[in-house]
């Protein structure tokens, strides 16, 4: 590809980002948190498109994990945790990103992202050839390396233009708080950072409790906090965000082959979504966090890229042994097909629920042209698989009077204890279905004067725009039938 198209992707692909995120605000999806005070930087609100679409996607993965696979459960544990557990997991000591300071305009950057920006400037080989460089220097922890690197490229920075750069140092991303009154000893603890330490911590509870067998799985979804230094892409990258994790303990040993199985499965959960096979690559890290010995990400090609969506990663019997050391409590199991004690190793998946709205928002959104040679035209749709999409129907009265609006208010009432409705009688119909697109609702029903004479109503399919006339007795079921998980 020549400079010039590589310049128009990148162009592009901003523009489409600026589009879906000027589209959220528009519609009631995504909000900049206490906006009216100029925002907080990495922090988002939903609003109540937004809420729905995510509930859907957390509830597509809940039941996937824990209805779909019998030995696997769920629990709900709570943010906060006594602070040894920071210590035991190695958050305290290890979970720190490479920063680097310009002197000139005091703004600070992840040294992965400095350089992954860069790299994106370049063509394709001399790109690919400065991560393979800095991914060896991250392996090593080599900072000064980094630092010359980001020097002989005369990396700069984006405000000040400048290279005059600090030396590279290690910055931890947890927040703290303290607990107790000031008058009683207060203690620091952490917002976590992972909610996967809530389920290590409860293993024994669950396994005791529950009368699981060796392999199974605890998941969990909930909120995570990271003092994320860069703050950009969305919802991207957040402070606050949402996980969905599942932690699955094997038998020592058997950790590779299930580490494989997790990868292809859910890699299958998200083709499931309806999502080309070619908008999804593996990434095997080079450099393992302290707690694994084989990781790799999900990626998905957002408009700013090929990103992480998702990590699998085969943990070990990390997290269980330290958990057992800090604490001095015991947390091995007793394997009773082979007579033995063991503390299991364990195999995690784990994605970000904000992440994930962001894939499917980036995948759903579409900017279409409908122009004739007699008319321009264009909408803007949001393709959402109809299971995740926030609103199911729309029941839309063709006129506010001769009984429509009753009729279409008992349509409501029938549907609504199944599914999420939504009732519209301003407008011209044709506004109406534009308005529908735009929130990406799969299906509306138009009913006409003709509903009153034989029982039919006009049904409108969002993608093709295709209309049809269908027995009013029979929407209920269809829409069932169309936004089934499984
Ligand atoms: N328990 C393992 C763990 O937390 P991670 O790769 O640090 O692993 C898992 O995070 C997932 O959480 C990521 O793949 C991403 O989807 C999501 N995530 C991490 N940091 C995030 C952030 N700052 N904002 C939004 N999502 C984030």
């Amino acid at each position: 590809m020549g400079l010039f198209a590589i310049f128009a992707t990148i162009m592009a692909n901003d523009n489409k980002l600026q589009n879906i995120i000027g589209h959220c605000k528009e519609y009631g999806f995504v909000f900049q948190s206490s906006e009216i005070y100029d925002g907080l930087s990495a922090v988002y609100d939903y609003g109540q498109y937004g809420v729905e679409l995510k509930k859907n996607i957390r509830e597509y993965w809940w039941k996937s994990m824990t209805q779909m696979h019998e030995n696997i459960v769920g629990i709900d544990a709570a943010i906060f945790m006594h602070p040894t557990v920071w210590k035991a997991s190695g958050h305290v000591d290890n979970f720190s990103d490479p920063m680097i300071d310009n002197k000139d305009s005091q703004k600070r950057y992840r040294v992965d992202h400095l350089i992954e920006g860069f790299a994106e400037t370049l063509a394709k080989e001399d790109g690919d050839a400065i991560l393979q460089q800095m991914d060896q220097l991250l392996a090593a922890s080599d900072f000064a390396g980094l630092k010359q690197l980001i020097e002989d490229r005369k990396i700069s920075c984006g405000v000040s233009g400048t290279c005059n750069w600090t030396d590279v140092r290690q910055f931890n991303l947890m927040f703290s708080t303290e607990i107790g009154s000031v008058a009683e000893e207060a203690n620091v603890i952490y917002l976590r950072p992972e909610t996967a330490q809530g389920i290590f911590v409860n293993f024994l509870n669950v396994q005791k409790s529950g009368r699981m067998k060796i392999p199974f799985g605890i998941a969990q979804t909930g909120k995570a906090f990271r003092n994320e230094i860069v703050a950009r892409g969305f919802i991207f990258r957040m402070r606050e965000f949402e996980q969905m994790e599942m932690q699955f303990f094997v038998r020592p040993g058997t950790q590779k082959e299930w580490y494989e199985y997790w990868k292809e499965t859910r890699m299958k959960w998200h083709l499931s979504l309806c999502i080309s096979p070619d908008k999804y690559r593996f990434h095997d890290h080079v450099k393992l966090a302290h707690y694994a010995d084989a990781a790799c990400d999900i990626e998905y090609d957002f408009p700013m890229g090929f990103k992480e969506v998702e990590g699998v990663h085969s943990r070990t019997d990390f997290d269980l042994k330290n958990h057992q050391q800090f604490s001095g409590k015991k947390l091995t199991y007793f394997d009773t097909d082979i007579n033995q004690h063991y503390i299991p190793y364990v195999v995690e998946t784990s994605i970000g629920l904000d992440r994930t709205v962001m894939m499917i928002l980036s995948e759903a959104y579409e900017e279409e042209n409908l122009s004739t040679e007699e008319k321009q035209d264009s909408r803007v749709v949001l393709r959402f698989p109809p299971m995740l999409a926030p609103i199911k129907l729309a029941v839309l009265p063709l006129t506010k009077k001769d009984g429509l609006p009753e009729i279409a208010r008992e349509l409501i009432d029938q549907c609504k204890p199944h599914f999420k409705c939504f009732y519209e009688e301003k407008d011209s119909i044709g506004k109406r279905y534009r308005r529908q697109d735009a929130i990406g609702t799969p299906f509306c029903i138009t009913i006409d004067h003709q509903t009153k004479e034989d029982q039919t109503v006009t049904i409108r399919y969002r993608d093709s725009m295709t209309q049809e006339r269908i027995p009013l007795a029979g929407v209920k079921d269809m829409v069932m039938d169309k936004i089934k998980m499984f």
